[in-house]
């Protein structure tokens, strides 16, 4: 094996908002973030996973109001729920904090001075809907009317769900606040904008975009679409918003009283905060990671709907406030369910909490959201029947199976001991077909973890399986058994179809490790007898010297687990 220069990374999946339980939508993010990550731990290249909790913004304002709590002790108990959920299904963050901490407002207000010394911030009077019950601006989503372009009633402030039409809140027909069923006034206020449009931003993003390795294609073309220009030439990006008016929860900004920075703004910021805070925990240099010449990656795994703030206003800000840029934008698609969207307002959606209370396993979801994801932007489908299938058919049938047709006889003839096949080379039993096979999977499987086709690396895997299972049919571990009393010969020809089985099994475990990190740890420790958790590496030398029998590993799904999560659709 090659021996490669040591990647240092640094890994972020998008910040859940702090007003609301992680669902089966968020996991595609995290599993998948995840699975990329342990790989590369696994290469033993330098990985910090980040993340945190979105605290900011009025929904968590209006929510903690409705439950008569703070804001702070709002967030404070959303992140003790999200913390659980993701150990729950093995997400390993290096990191895990809040948006509203101190290095985040330090860093946020450094990074807002940076762009309005650079001259890219400017100060526009906007109108906007005002409740004047509740005395407070109204955000798009908090205001509902007819749809000017189809009349549709009960539409929200920003867009039509009938017709698609995008539009201003003012433009609607009859518009009322959510929020008191009054109908708003327009009103003027000033509003602070980072200057997007600006000739240096988008001379910036035209290239930073178009680099190799920043974007998925297909997030590119629709980046084109935002960064073309109209017909006099001029970019079609508009500057972006940054303040709200109080009551607002958030970060004021420096030196303007009573305007706060928009959730937008300080999310993103939220990364570095959080990485900043596991600096500090971990005697590492920031600066390292963020100056513009950085030696680290700095790659974000987000959601598709959040590109634009990812691959426009992200990059542009942070490379006009002095800061490296990412390194790369991984956009993955949403996650239906038998074909139906989740929706959060018709309470058609399955919370991790859910999900783990029915006692299904997380590591069925790690490996179904792993057989479903390509690396592109397309949406995936949770088809319960085809996920049952699949968990029985691959990991149990399949992976286990390997080892449950084994390990009886190496307890039973060889006191779980298992030989070093490699040594032993007057035995007649083929494995040269196993060894090539392997040998061309491994590359694809690691070039494949890389590009996040994980539903390549499981057919891959698959086939492995396979392999390994036809290897055990063709020398028949179960007739050698009973042969043995009869000829001692077959005992070694037994001691070793065992040993190269079990040695295969446990490059499979590798190779499977970070989709399925439970299993595989116990397949180490109590399987095994490994103490040092394998690494890639360790495929190309392994040396299992014995086994522990060892109970399930992988239970089967069966028609009554479906029935736990379908009745929660
Ligand atoms: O869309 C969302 O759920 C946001 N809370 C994501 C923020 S990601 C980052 F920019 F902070
Ligand atoms: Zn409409």
């Amino acid at each position: 094996m090659l021996q490669r220069k040591k990647r240092k990374i640094f890994v972020t999946s998008a910040l859940p908002y702090a007003n609301g339980p992680i669902h089966l939508g968020h996991l595609v993010e995290y599993v998948q973030t995840d699975i990329w990550v342990r790989f590369q731990k696994l290469l033993s290249n330098f990985t910090v996973y980040i993340c945190a909790d979105d605290a900011h913004g009025t929904p968590i304002m209006l929510r903690a109001q409705k439950e008569k709590i703070t804001p702070e002790e709002l967030i404070d108990k959303v992140w003790k729920e999200h913390t659980r959920d993701f150990s729950s299904f093995f997400i390993a963050f290096d990191s895990y904090f809040t948006t509203h901490s101190e290095e985040n407002r330090e860093l946020s207000s450094k990074i807002y001075k940076n762009l309005a010394d650079k001259g890219l911030v400017a100060v526009k009077k906007i109108k906007q809907m005002f409740d004047t019950e509740k005395q407070m601006f109204l955000p798009d989503r908090f205001i509902k009317g007819e749809c000017p372009k189809c009349m549709a009633k009960d539409q929200f402030g920003d867009a039509c769900e009938v017709c698609g039409a995008t539009y201003n809140p003012t433009e609607l027909v009859n518009p009322k606040s959510e929020l008191s069923g009054k109908t708003p006034i327009t009103k003027e206020s000033d509003h602070h904008f980072f200057l997007l449009s600006n000739k240096k931003c988008v001379s910036f993003l035209k290239q930073w975009t178009t680099e190799s390795g920043r974007l998925q294609s297909e997030a590119l073309n629709k980046i084109n679409e935002w960064l073309k220009s109209d017909s006099t030439g001029k970019s079609m990006l508009t500057d972006w918003d940054i303040s709200r008016d109080p009551p607002y929860f958030g970060f004021e900004i420096p030196d303007e009283p009573m305007k706060f920075f928009y959730v937008w703004l300080d999310a993103p910021i939220g990364y570095y905060a959080s990485l900043k805070n596991w600096c500090k925990k971990n005697d590492k240099n920031f600066y390292d990671f963020v100056k513009p010449d950085s030696k680290y990656e700095q790659v974000h795994f987000i959601g598709k709907d959040i590109l634009y703030f990812h691959s426009l206003f992200w990059p542009a800000i942070l490379k006009f406030s002095g800061y490296r840029v990412p390194t790369a934008i991984y956009a993955h698609g949403f996650l239906t369910i038998n074909g139906k969207k989740m929706s959060k307002s018709k309470g058609t959606y399955i919370t991790a909490e859910e999900y783990i209370k029915a006692g299904l396993n997380p590591e069925w979801l790690r490996y179904y959201i792993a057989a479903k994801l390509n690396g592109t932007m397309e949406d995936i489908d949770l088809n319960l029947e085809d996920f049952m299938n699949k968990i029985n058919s691959d990991l149990v049938g399949k992976y286990i199976n390997i080892l449950s047709r084994t390990s009886g006889f190496v307890t039973k003839f060889f006191e779980g001991k298992v030989i070093d096949y490699t040594t032993i080379n007057n035995i007649n039993i083929n494995i040269s077909d196993l060894e090539k096979k392997f040998s061309k999977h491994i590359i694809d499987i690691q070039n494949n973890y890389e590009q996040r086709n994980t539903s390549r690396v499981i057919r891959d895997l698959v086939s492995l399986m396979d392999s390994v299972n036809l290897f055990i049919d063709d020398n028949k571990p179960w007739i050698l058994a009973k042969k043995i009393a009869e000829n001692p010969i077959e005992r070694e020809s037994l001691e070793y179809v065992l040993a190269v089985s079990l040695n295969y099994f446990a490059k499979l475990t590798i190779l499977i490790k970070p989709i399925l990190p439970a299993v595989a740890l116990r397949v180490e420790n109590e399987v095994f007898n490994i103490q040092k958790p394998w690494l890639w590496e360790d495929i190309y030398n392994l040396e299992i010297k014995s086994i522990n029998p060892v109970g399930h590993l992988i239970s089967r799904v069966d028609q009554n687990d479906l029935q736990k999560i379908n009745n929660e659709v």
